[in-house]
């Protein structure tokens, strides 16, 4: 078993301000790569460019990054970092800049375009990346893994390589606070996909299960009052905590058959990536519960149920209506439908999600079939 996670890690309350101090252990020009607005708004980018000024790093903002980073977007934000002569990357922003800054900096040492290394692991590691994340999801922070669109083929690249975790993950809850009620949920039900989708995969191990159960745990106490109420500062910290916890966990086990599934739904039509997750999540895992119950029942205790007196098999079905019910405490919509997905189009969705590769993590190796199953169940 290997397991995986970034060599430092800053967490607490006000610590976006040490971005500085850390960029300077790496470099002298950094390349701040963000989205395209909310950064800015809420104030943390004048933050992290101060901070950076005062540690004596210089810094170009690269804030072209939209939902859902494209090839385009990895390639040109390259092409600018050199243009600019950076050699540290500081990213910051929920997923997508997250993901994009990796790429970038494994394009950096290794040169060419993104695509060339879709098949192929780059030889380098990538420049330094720090990140900070400002919503409590993705866990991109603390993975080897950058989620691109290639927007040429309709289909989510996974790039997935050591070389592009992160030196060093800032987590500052207090920078999540003003993330709203709809990506509160969303993020936070990507990050309870992450945390079980690790726990139940076939990879899992010792290290692994310790921080899917706690952010398991976290999330299940904390995501409902962050969603309604973003202010509340206790929620927002569990959140941070349990969405690194969740991402450490699949930096080492991969993401299983919910991932495989909310992919091609991203890339056909769009959907958040964390509402696309939210609407498989109960329904993947009762076609996995079956094939490891016991596992279904730890997690049913991490969510806070009453499993005393219960069978396994019982205490595993209460695992799946747990998540089943804070999916929908989330307020999140449920259907497929709801969101442009057409019937026609579930057997290329299917066909996707087969060949996306992560369902041989899955506790039960799904065919083409059980896949359109699914997909026409939550259609
Ligand atoms: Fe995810």
């Amino acid at each position: 078993m290997v397991f995986r996670s970034p060599p430092t890690i800053i967490y607490g309350k006000g610590t976006v301000t040490s971005v500085g101090e850390q960029a300077a252990r790496f470099g002298k020009r950094a390349v701040l790569v963000c989205g395209k607005g909310s950064l800015r708004k809420s104030g943390v980018l004048d933050i992290i460019v101060s901070s950076l000024e005062k540690a004596g790093v210089s810094c170009a903002v690269y804030d072209r990054v939209g939902s859902d980073p494209t090839t385009s977007d990895v390639d040109k934000g390259a092409a600018f970092a050199k243009e600019n002569g950076c050699d540290v990357i500081v990213a910051a922003g929920g997923g997508s800049p997250l993901d994009a800054a990796k790429g970038i900096g494994m394009l950096l040492t290794n040169g060419g375009k993104v695509t060339d290394y879709e098949k192929t692991a780059p030889e380098k590691e990538s420049l330094p990346i720090i990140a900070i994340p400002t919503t409590a999801g993705t866990g991109s922070e603390a993975t080897r893994y950058s989620v691109i669109t290639d927007t040429d083929r309709n289909i989510k690249m996974l790039l997935s390589t050591d070389g592009i975790i992160p030196k060093v993950a800032i987590l500052d809850f207090a920078i999540t606070k003003s993330l709203p009620p709809f990506m509160t949920a969303a993020t936070g039900m990507d990050a309870l996909t992450h945390a079980i989708e690790s726990y139940i995969n076939v990879n899992a191990s010792p290290m692994t299960k310790m921080y899917s159960l706690e952010a398991i745990r976290l999330i299940s106490k904390s995501l409902i009052p962050a969603v309604l109420d973003g202010r509340n500062e206790q929620a927002r910290e569990d959140m941070l905590l349990a969405a690194l916890y969740a991402g450490i966990a699949i930096c080492s086990t991969p993401t299983a058959l919910v991932h495989s599934m909310s992919r091609p739904l991203g890339a056909w039509f769009h959907i958040p990536h964390g509402l696309a997750n939210a609407m498989l999540l109960s329904t993947v895992m009762e076609y996995n519960r079956p094939s490891c119950p016991e596992k279904f029942r730890d997690i049913a205790i991490a969510m806070g149920e009453n499993v005393e007196g219960l069978s396994v098999r019982e205490a595993s079905i209460a695992a799946v209506e747990a998540i089943a019910a804070i999916a929908d405490e989330t307020g999140l919509p449920k259907l497929l439908s709801s969101q442009g997905v057409t019937e026609d189009k579930i057997p290329t969705l299917a066909k996707d999600a087969f060949a996306a590769g992560s369902t041989a993590n899955n506790p039960r190796v799904p065919t083409v079939e059980e896949i359109e199953t699914i997909y026409k169940s939550i259609f």
